[in-house]
């Protein structure tokens, strides 16, 4: 039996979120490695006893995925667990884990993503959306445009921005966001936005309000944001 990784969603922090199949993934592993703030979410289910479970950055991944495969006998298991879901917004990492483990001995398990809770609460469907991230290390120009063509084509937008105080120049914020559409001809003081904080936590916070009004405002880099163009339409139209 080679090494075997899950690689999975475990929701956007509470653990009411976690699934019960991300939950037996942790429970039959023998290492658990993640980011500080997605193991708070799966504090409860870990078992550091007899769980080996490293705590990592995104400075000091690279050598934590390495180290734990080397150490990992034939049979064993390693979760990665990742915030909300897996498959959104985490594929610089994923494909990494992909191409050490190899792609026949990783599962991949959803979770529920930041984006399907922000949909939720601003009751915006992902399928009458753009669902776009900027939190992504590579090159966000196309992304820019494809953010701006969805709001003149009167779509919503159901996004995440991109943090990124070490260079403001890459910082995409929703401020940042906020003059980016302004300055391409959209009217934001019409454009009706929500910006949700700290999503499922005890910490939550839900700004409501208009484009126009996110310049100069701060949010957390937890956040997500809906730009809500919604036309609500029921089967009785039909
Ligand atoms: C690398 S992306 C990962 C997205 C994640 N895979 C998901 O499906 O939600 C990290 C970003 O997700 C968003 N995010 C994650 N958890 C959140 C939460 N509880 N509330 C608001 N936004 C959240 C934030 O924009 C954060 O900077």
């Amino acid at each position: 039996m080679p090494k075997k990784l899950f690689v999975i969603g475990v929701g956007p922090g509470s653990p009411k979120y976690v699934t019960d199949i991300a939950k037996d993934a942790i429970r039959k592993s023998n290492y658990i490695v993640g980011y500080k703030y997605t193991l708070s979410t799966i504090e409860s289910i870990i078992d550091r006893s007899r769980q080996q479970v490293l705590d990592v950055t995104m400075k000091t991944q690279e050598e934590a995925y390495q180290d734990v495969y080397s150490k990992m006998k034939d049979g064993e298991y390693c979760t990665v667990p990742f915030t909300g879901d897996v498959n959104f917004s985490e594929s610089e990492v994923v494909d990494r884990l992909l191409e050490i483990f190899g792609d026949d001995n990783v599962e991949i398990i959803p979770g529920i993503s930041s984006i399907q809770v922000a949909a939720a609460k601003s009751r915006v469907p992902t399928d009458k959306a753009l669902v776009i991230t900027f939190h992504v290390t590579g090159d966000i120009e196309q992304k820019k445009k494809d953010l701006l063509q969805a709001v003149r084509d009167k779509r919503s937008v159901i996004l995440l921005p991109r943090p990124w105080l070490r260079d403001l120049t890459k910082h995409f914020m929703q401020s940042d966001i906020a003059k980016f559409l302004r300055e391409n001809g959209i009217d934001t003081s019409k454009l009706r936005v929500w910006v949700f904080e700290h999503l499922t936590t005890d910490k939550e916070t839900v700004f409501q309000g208009f484009v126009k009004d996110l310049e100069g405002k701060d949010f957390s880099d937890l956040s997500a944001m809906v730009i809500d163009q919604v036309k609500r339409q029921t089967y009785l139209e039909f």
